[in-house]
């Protein structure tokens, strides 16, 4: 009965759409546990790219259980719009199932967190501005309505005019923006409950069963580590837990079911929004990461934040999450750069740390110590074997393995399903 976590090991955005597509070729169940339509992966398959929000990466695999667990936030009218999506790439969603108890993303929440990020000013966290925020809150303060309200319709519109009548007020009175249409709002979502609800489920117990059955079981986290609520760059997080952790609470398994962890990690960093972030690089080399790995967001089309690769960032992302193994994506995207280098440590005022930064300190306060190493000119995209790597490129990925501790299982050279080079098998 093996349970396999995937998630990020960085800011987000490390690829993990890809690696849970080719896992998911091996898996009877997977289930999202954390976040909301704020997350993209991307899935190439046979040409065709498919952005999925909420929708797990598994939906590609005929016959694999994907669930939304209750841990993740519900944007009921997107989600009818992936759905149309995916259907339309010929995909089933008959498999497709909706924990009765994630919260859901109301339009209210999205007008709340786009008000609230303009009130920030330059603080402003850099939200995706899709009501992750403001839904979670509600449900941390026992205000939200849940995937299961969806199912009575009249019930769940009578919770939702008390609800929206609120933070309506909170709009008006609080950030000068106009009221919301109560009633337009209800009428669109009238017709988006009907197709759910047949997708509403006790998905805890659907994947209990699973487990019980023997049957594998892929988790998978959205965002990244460094988002984490609890963990991460805090405030410029989101509002859930991507760690490991984060799965067991998110889809209702207790940890003795999880087996193994698989860390995503992209052979460079990036990042989106605001906050720290030690290796940035605001030179060509930025702009050569920026261009080769296409950063651009899959949610907002924003451009992501570009640096080297950090590993006291991967240590401390393995460590947080157990990871007993890793993914490096993106491998290709660093042919043609004749030196490469790879943060090994922080010097933080006159300390020196391989760990994340001691208290006292904080990672805005941190400069990167780099290790170099040489780079390779030939293009990687049609490599599937570790020994056809160039001896450069194995070495870098070697220096991953060493400097973070977790052996490298998987090595992705390029954004289709057959691009990769596997080593090990991530479930066993
Ligand atoms: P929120 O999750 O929309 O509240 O945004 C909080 C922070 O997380 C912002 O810096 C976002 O850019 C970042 N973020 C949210 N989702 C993703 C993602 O899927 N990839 C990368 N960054 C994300």
């Amino acid at each position: 009965m093996p349970g396999l976590v995937v998630l990020g090991a960085q800011w987000g955005d490390e690829g993990k759409g890809r690696i849970v597509d080719l896992l998911a070729a091996d898996a009877q169940v997977v289930a999202r546990y954390q976040g909301g339509h704020n997350a993209g992966h991307t899935v190439v398959v046979a040409g065709q790219t498919l952005k999925l929000h909420q929708i797990p990466a598994g939906i590609t695999r005929a016959g694999v259980l994907c669930v939304i667990g209750n841990g993740a936030v519900v944007e009921p009218l997107s989600l009818v719009a992936e759905m149309d999506e995916v259907a339309r790439l010929g995909f089933d969603l008959g498999q497709l199932r909706i924990s009765r108890a994630a919260h859901l993303i109301l339009p209210y929440h999205q007008a709340l967190d786009q008000a609230q990020e303009l009130s920030r000013g330059a603080a402003a966290i850099g939200t995706t501005g899709r009501g992750i925020g403001p839904a979670y809150a509600d449900k941390a303060a026992r205000e939200g309505l849940r995937a299961e309200e969806l199912v009575h319709f009249d019930s769940f519109a009578a919770h939702f005019r008390q609800a929206a009548a609120a933070k309506n007020e909170m709009l008006v009175r609080l950030y000068g923006q106009p009221a919301l249409d109560v009633e337009a709002m209800l009428e669109q979502l009238r017709p988006v409950a009907a197709r759910l609800a047949p997708h509403i489920a006790d998905t805890s117990l659907l994947v209990h069963q699973a487990l019980r059955k023997g049957q594998r079981v892929l988790f998978e986290g959205a965002q990244g580590t460094l988002l984490d609520i609890d963990h991460g760059t805090y405030p410029f997080v989101t509002s859930s837990n991507p760690v490991a952790g984060g799965a067991c609470v998110g889809v209702g398994v207790g940890p003795s079911e999880i087996t193994r962890v698989l860390g995503v990690v992209k052979a460079y960093t990036t990042r989106v929004g605001g906050g720290p972030f030690p290796c940035e690089l605001s030179d060509e080399v930025g702009e050569h990461l920026v261009r080769m790995g296409a950063e651009f967001g899959t949610t907002t089309g924003r451009r992501r934040r570009c640096g080297w690769l950090d590993t006291v960032v991967v240590r401390y992302a393995a460590r947080l999450s157990g990871f007993t193994g890793l993914a490096v994506t993106k491998l290709d995207v660093l042919s043609g750069l004749p030196r490469l280098r790879i943060c090994t440590a922080y010097r933080c005022g006159g300390v020196v740390t391989e760990d994340w930064p001691p208290v006292g300190h904080s990672l805005a306060d941190c400069e990167p110590i780099y290790e170099e190493l040489p780079g390779w000119s030939e293009s990687l995209g049609a490599v599937r074997r570790w020994d056809d790597l160039p001896p450069t490129a194995q070495r870098y990925v070697g220096r991953i393995e060493a400097l973070v501790g977790i052996p490298v299982d998987l090595v992705s050279v390029g954004p289709e399903r057959e691009q990769l080079i596997v080593r090990r098998d991530a479930w066993t």
